[in-house]
């Protein structure tokens, strides 16, 4: 793999793979970002890697939508794997407004598949990112495995469960290689604040309302998103074409206990200015329609086949991801206010 195309770079999973890849794995080629830069797609996360990887690291604003843009950037960088991690991934936006997941989730997809079949011959490996919400929700026992029927539930589990049939069904009928990853959610630096985790560690630290959806008894299986990414390339670099590999973190929590470990954490480290704990601004809202109850993951194959597990435990990494949030206090500012947009359009127009 001497160029891939990582797609999605600019957003929270994405850029921290880019990172990973450049800065810590056994990977010696090149990168090429392509991201259009949505809301959730902010450049400078990897702004640094801009700077100091200018040999390895190529950046193009573009939208997977557009089929020819994407075969022009397969032929011109001589693209030989991918990495497809852009998406719409909001499970309440898709709610509100499913129209760009269906362009971006299945249609951008497609697109890049189409590359990559035109260009099979040079083509290693095309691996796409996907969730274990297209399993649907599980009841208080049992656990997805990789034979799981899909069963999805939102537009966006929708949108993601087509993408990944379209990934499979090209292995299928045209023979080109592909890997899939269903992965539970991730936490982490540099997740977009209108997600769970980031959400409730500003609002808690800010003295803000914190807002659980239903009763806040809906389980969750959480991995930082630094095993995320080792699984991702431990799985490109020795998993077996046509495959899919499920990825958990082994640690499943109520929503409710998420939150008030949070608020523990942040109690600990210093106290509202009215010297109320923090659990106390836990309100409960009106719940997400068609809420999965509970996600749990097996990932026994990718343990046994490719010897992966995820190192960090709940425990640690979410006060890691705590403190990275307290450091990175200018950077949420700029993507609160919109203010990183405005830094988009002087550099990219
Ligand atoms: P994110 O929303 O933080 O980032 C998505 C990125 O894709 C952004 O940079 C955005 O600008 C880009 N993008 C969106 N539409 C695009 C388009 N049409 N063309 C080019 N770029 C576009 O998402 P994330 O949380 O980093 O998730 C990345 C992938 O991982 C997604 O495919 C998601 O379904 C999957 N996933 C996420 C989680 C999770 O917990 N966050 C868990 C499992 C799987
Ligand atoms: O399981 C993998 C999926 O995890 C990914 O495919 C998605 O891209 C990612 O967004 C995530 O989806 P969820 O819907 O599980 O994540 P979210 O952070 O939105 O919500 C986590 C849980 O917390 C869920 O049960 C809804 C609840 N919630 C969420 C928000 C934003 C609240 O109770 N209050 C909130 O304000």
């Amino acid at each position: 793999m001497n160029n891939m195309l990582v797609t999605g770079g600019c957003g929270f999973i994405g850029a921290n793979f880019v990172r990973y890849l450049l800065e810590e794995s056994d990977f010696t080629g090149r990168i090429v970002n392509v991201d259009k830069l949505t809301y959730a797609g902010n450049p400078e996360n990897l702004a640094d890697i801009e700077t100091d990887y200018k040999d390895r690291y190529i950046f193009i604003k573009a939208d997977i939508c557009d089929g020819k843009k994407m075969a022009q950037i397969f032929e011109q960088y001589g693209i030989d794997s991918v990495c497809h991690f852009a998406a719409e991934s909001h499970v309440d936006r898709s709610i509100v407004k499913p129209d760009a997941f269906i362009q971006t989730n299945i249609i951008g997809t497609f697109n890049l598949l189409e590359s990559a079949r035109i260009h099979q011959s040079r083509m290693r490996l095309f691996h796409h990112i996907s969730t274990d919400e297209v399993y649907g929700s599980l009841g208080m026992e049992g656990y997805f495995t990789e034979t799981t029927p899909y069963k999805p539930n939102s537009p966006y589990s929708a949108s993601k469960a087509s993408s990944d049939h379209l990934v499979r069904a090209y292995y299928k009928t045209y023979g080109l290689p592909i890997t899939i990853s269903n992965c539970s959610n991730n936490y982490g630096p540099y997740q977009f604040p209108e997600k769970l985790i980031p959400l409730i560690i500003l609002n808690a630290f800010e003295g803000k309302p914190l807002p659980v959806y239903g009763d806040g008894r809906n389980v969750r299986d959480w991995l930082y998103v630094k095993d995320h990414c080792i699984a991702i390339w431990t799985i490109m670099k020795i998993g077996t074409p046509g495959e899919t590999y499920n990825v958990g973190g082994n640690s499943e929590l109520e929503n409710i206990n998420v939150v008030e470990m949070i608020c523990d954490i942040l109690d600990e480290k210093n106290t509202l200015s009215d010297g109320r704990s923090r659990r106390d601004l836990i309100t409960f809202v009106k719940d997400r329609p068609g809420h999965d109850l509970r996600y749990a993951i097996d990932f026994s194959k990718l343990n046994k086949n490719l010897n992966w597990s995820p190192k960090e435990s709940f425990e640690t990494g979410i006060r890691d991801t705590i403190q990275w949030y307290m450091d990175n206090r200018k950077w949420v500012e700029r993507v609160r206010s919109g203010e990183y947009k405005k830094w988009i359009e002087t550099h990219y127009g």
